[in-house]
């Protein structure tokens, strides 16, 4: 009804809304006074996280995304091998498991059938499962060894926003965790990150304020055909995330690239004036990435592309390359995904309006798939 919709048009506006929020949400009562984790909830003993030798994340869709940013912050942090699949594929490629791995199934519905065999395949191979999920009591909770509940509140609009965030922010959190039982990160360290993560809610928040440039460029493309995305690093999921959201409410041929394949095929796509939409990593920091990716713009630009490229504020290499350029506020750079998601929400959905698309409930999809 209008009143649940609390003055937005569709769910997925109201939900987009709600991020900062649904991010702060997450974050409660998980730090104790002394900046340390206190995720008593992940029921699995420390000697059992000490002893781990692999992390397996397994996920659908949107949480398939969350789960490939995973992966770099795990390793990064916690030196920990960590491996990432679709949940569909698992096992059926008879995955390599036992009791020393530690599988993470991430679904924002708790009901993902193919999630959930993945998840049961995995605890029969003596493997410990540790669900993310947003909803409280469902199924693949239940049948976890553990949970960290993702604080989004109910999400309806079809297409995952809130829940991606919030997905992202308890992976970062259980990365952290890890390290912190297994004595890779320091506490230190840890504080400075958990800091950092305090801060993004309100970041998230400056992006919103800032989109009405985003809306009116997509409804400027709103008669386009396809639209690329590119990304390195952790913008490479966010790519892919961009790329999703667009086929799934606008119903357009969307395609997400790493930036470095560029060159390996995707390149071909590239004609005059086709919408390509940049995730551009942090100048500081590794800063290499960056310099690779402004490379990655000019060759696209020089064969026609129309470049929208998505930069922290006060990077000023990518300026003259930029057909469209939207800021987002600096990050550390493994948080960038948390600010870089928000515009591609955005602008999604703001191009399935434009183009007459039911917005909480695209064509042929389902919120919760409870089907194999
Ligand atoms: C469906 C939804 C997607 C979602 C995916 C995984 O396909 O339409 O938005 O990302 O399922 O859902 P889950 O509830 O497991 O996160």
């Amino acid at each position: 009804s209008a009143a649940e919709k609390a003055g937005y048009d569709y769910f997925m506006l109201k939900e987009i809304a709600e991020q900062p929020k649904a991010v702060a949400d997450t974050l409660l009562g998980r730090i104790d006074a002394a900046g340390s984790l206190t995720l008593d909830e992940v029921r699995i003993g420390a000697a059992e996280l000490r002893e781990a030798d692999k992390v397996v994340i397994v996920a659908c869709g949107t949480a398939f995304h969350a789960g490939l940013i995973a992966k770099y912050a795990i390793e990064h942090w916690t030196r920990i091998p960590c491996e990432v699949e679709l949940a569909s594929e698992f096992r059926y490629r008879d995955p390599i498991l036992g009791p020393r791995s530690l599988v993470i199934a991430i679904s924002q519905s708790g009901e993902t059938m193919d999630t959930l065999m993945a998840l049961r395949h995995a605890r029969e191979q003596g493997s410990k499962v540790l669900a993310i999920c947003n909803t409280n009591g469902s199924t693949i909770p239940r049948e976890s060894d553990a949970v960290l509940y993702t604080h989004a509140g109910p999400e309806v609009a079809v297409a995952s926003t809130k829940a991606f965030l919030t997905q992202l922010v308890a992976c970062y959190l259980v990365a952290l965790y890890l390290g912190q039982v297994r004595g890779t990160k320091w506490a230190d360290e840890i504080r400075a990150v958990i800091r950092d993560l305090a801060q993004i809610s309100g970041q998230v928040e400056r992006v919103l304020e800032t989109m009405e440039p985003v809306r009116a460029l997509a409804r400027s493309l709103a008669d386009k055909k396809t639209v690329l995305f590119l990304g390195r690093h952790v913008g490479y999921p966010v790519a892919l995330e961009g790329a999703l959201k667009l086929k799934e409410l606008a119903y357009m041929h969307a395609e997400g690239f790493a930036a470095g394949e560029l060159k390996h095929g995707p390149i071909a796509l590239v004609e005059e004036d086709l919408p390509v939409v940049v995730v551009v990593p942090s100048p500081r920091g590794r800063s290499v990435l960056h310099d690779k990716i402004v490379s990655n713009i000019q060759e696209i630009r020089a064969r026609g592309a129309r470049t929208i490229v998505i930069a922290e504020e006060g990077d000023e290499a990518v300026a003259p390359y930029a057909d469209h350029l939207v800021r987002i506020p600096a990050t550390p750079v493994l948080l960038q995904p948390l600010v870089a998601t928000v515009p591609l929400q955005v602008f999604a959905c703001e191009l399935a309006t434009a183009r007459g698309n039911e917005v909480d409930q695209p064509r042929n999809l389902a919120k919760s798939v409870t089907v194999e």
